[in-house]
């Protein structure tokens, strides 16, 4: 992967961190990208020289161009991988849900994904490139006091495979990669299932590397890993 430049959102923990360790072990190089800059420096410093650290929040589409300029700057070259991960969870049931709560969760996970894509295809058309979004097994199901993270996530499928049928003729694979539940911080506590029931960050790290260095001529459109010990 020496000739990939991997752009990665939410990569201070969890999912976003173990694709962006696991992209830098395979030789490419890496932006991690969130709010928390001390936290991603600690983190790219531990990955190494392929790995830097990049400030910015995905709800806001200048943001997310800042940074698009930032590491095409940085490396001299477009970003040819992006992976749009970042996400946050708040869960109620839609009759006592805030209004606060479901526009942060569309914010972040929807219209960040959008943010994302948008201020990066620009960059991804220049070359054979790769498009990851983050979804979730809460895109194919609904779960009780899950309705705002449901429904921002059967949105991000509409997006991705609306933006696939735009690009994928002009070089730009979209995959979707939808794990089940993953061992991270973005559980709110009370609702964690047992750890050994979920899978490991690592496990949709691997799933996210996988679709990104398939050969050219295959797609994983739409990758699902569910813990095989788990129910979710
Ligand atoms: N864990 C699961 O069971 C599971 C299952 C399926 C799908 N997913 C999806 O996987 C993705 C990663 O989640 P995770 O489980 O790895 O949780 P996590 O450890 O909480 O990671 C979430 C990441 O998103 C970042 N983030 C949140 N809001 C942001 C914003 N406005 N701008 C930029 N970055 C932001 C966070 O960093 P900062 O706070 O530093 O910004 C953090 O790096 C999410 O899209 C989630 O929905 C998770």
């Amino acid at each position: 992967m020496k000739d990939r430049r991997v752009f990665v959102t939410g990569a201070s923990s969890g999912i976003g961190l173990a694709a962006a360790r696991a992209f830098a072990v395979a030789g490419a190089r890496v932006a991690l990208c969130a709010r928390r800059l001390e936290v991603l420096r600690e983190h790219a410093a531990a990955i190494g020289e392929a790995a830097f650290a990049l400030k910015g929040d995905v709800r806001e589409l200048r943001s997310m161009e800042i940074a698009a300029d930032h590491v095409k700057k940085k490396w001299g070259a477009p970003a040819n991988v992006v992976v749009a991960n970042a996400g946050v969870v708040r869960t109620g049931e839609i009759a006592r849900m805030s209004a606060e709560d479901w526009n942060e969760v569309i914010a972040t996970n929807l219209t960040g994904a959008f943010n994302t894509a948008r201020a990066f295809l620009p960059q991804l058309l220049e070359e054979p490139s790769d498009l990851v979004f983050m979804a979730s097994v809460a895109s194919y199901n609904a779960f009780p006091t899950w309705g705002a993270y449901c429904a921002s996530k059967w949105g991000l499928l509409g997006l991705a495979k609306s933006v696939a049928a735009e690009v994928r003729s002009r070089g730009v694979r979209v995959s979707i990669v939808a794990p089940g539940a993953v061992d991270t911080e973005i559980w709110p506590g009370a609702k964690k299932p047992p750890a050994e029931k979920m899978l490991k960050p690592e496990d949709a790290a691997a799933a996210i590397v996988a679709a990104v260095s398939a050969d050219r001529r295959a797609s994983y459109d739409e990758v699902r890993i569910m813990p095989a010990a788990g129910l979710l």
